[in-house]
């Protein structure tokens, strides 16, 4: 029996609080990149590691029966038919170089048991982002909003349907592979001299917040990682935004397009790349 979608909400924004408060305490001035996966440009830092052990143990000891998808560790199935789908530090590269713009992403989803959690065909029921140098928490629960808590109080978001194209601050991102980059920078020459301006906030679970706060009108990326936009989809989808991928599907690992209802649809083409 899937417990109550507001209690998995809670338990998202106890455990990502306690990550956030990790990671922004245990930041040395100088971080060590501690080893590197895909690139030298994908690195990944000795707090990343202890976020996501900080994460699996809280989540464990919480829900023993789910599962746990971290972008650290990888898959450990469970049985219950709920992943925990986290991001122990997004916005690695802004981490380590002191930039402030980093988060912690928790979502967990519902999800065909016989394999790992696919975007494509799995719903997610809560989220939480956390933006610890912020002193911002976003949440959402699956068909009972999303809100931004900071020290001002509880705040309901309600994306609108967005400005015209040519007005439209548009976030974006890159992912690691330089193959990819060469596509992305191609769409990049194309959309700049037909909106009011590029983002490259470089987290890409604040991007999706950011649309559903309207800090930006929309956000695009190729080639995330399930980590990477499980909470933020839903925090961007429950403000009211609409979260495709480029051939206007279910958003996935192979692209992303999310906006007011209004702007969506010329991004969507605009872009061209569904
Ligand atoms: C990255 C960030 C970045 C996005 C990349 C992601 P990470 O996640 O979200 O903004 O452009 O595609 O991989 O590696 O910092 O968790």
């Amino acid at each position: 029996e899937q417990p109550p979608t507001a209690e998995l909400r809670r338990l998202a924004v106890e455990v990502a609080t306690a990550a956030g408060e990790l990671i922004s305490a245990g930041r040395p001035d100088r971080v060590e990149v501690a080893a590197t996966k895909s690139s030298p440009t994908d690195v990944v830092t000795a707090m990343d590691t202890a976020s996501e052990q900080l994460l699996r143990q809280r989540l464990r000891a919480a829900r023993p029966h789910d599962g746990l998808l971290g972008e650290e560790e990888g898959y450990e199935a469970g049985s219950s038919g709920l992943t925990w789908v986290v991001d122990p530090i997004d916005g690695t590269v802004n981490y380590l170089y002191g930039l402030r713009s980093y988060a912690v992403s928790v979502a967990v989803v519902s999800h065909d048991p016989a394999g790992p959690p696919d975007p494509d065909s799995w719903t997610v029921l809560a989220a939480a982002v956390v933006d610890p140098s912020a002193g911002e928490t976003w949440s959402a629960g699956a068909g009972a909003g999303a809100t931004l808590t900071d020290a001002r109080g509880v705040h309901p978001l309600h994306a609108g349907a967005g400005p015209d194209l040519g007005q439209a601050l548009v976030a974006t991102g890159f992912g690691y592979h330089a193959a990819r980059r060469a596509e992305q920078a191609a769409v990049v020459a194309r959309l700049l001299p037909q909106v009011r301006d590029l983002r490259r906030i470089g987290t890409a679970s604040l991007d999706l917040c950011a649309v559903a706060a309207g800090r930006v009108d929309a956000y695009y990326e190729l080639g995330l990682n399930p980590w990477d936009f499980a909470g933020g989809w839903l925090v961007a989808r429950e403000a009211g935004a609409l979260v495709t991928d480029f051939a206007g599907g279910a958003a996935g690992t192979h692209g992303l397009i999310a906006a007011g209802a209004g702007l969506h649809p010329v991004l969507r083409e605009t872009l061209g790349l569904g």
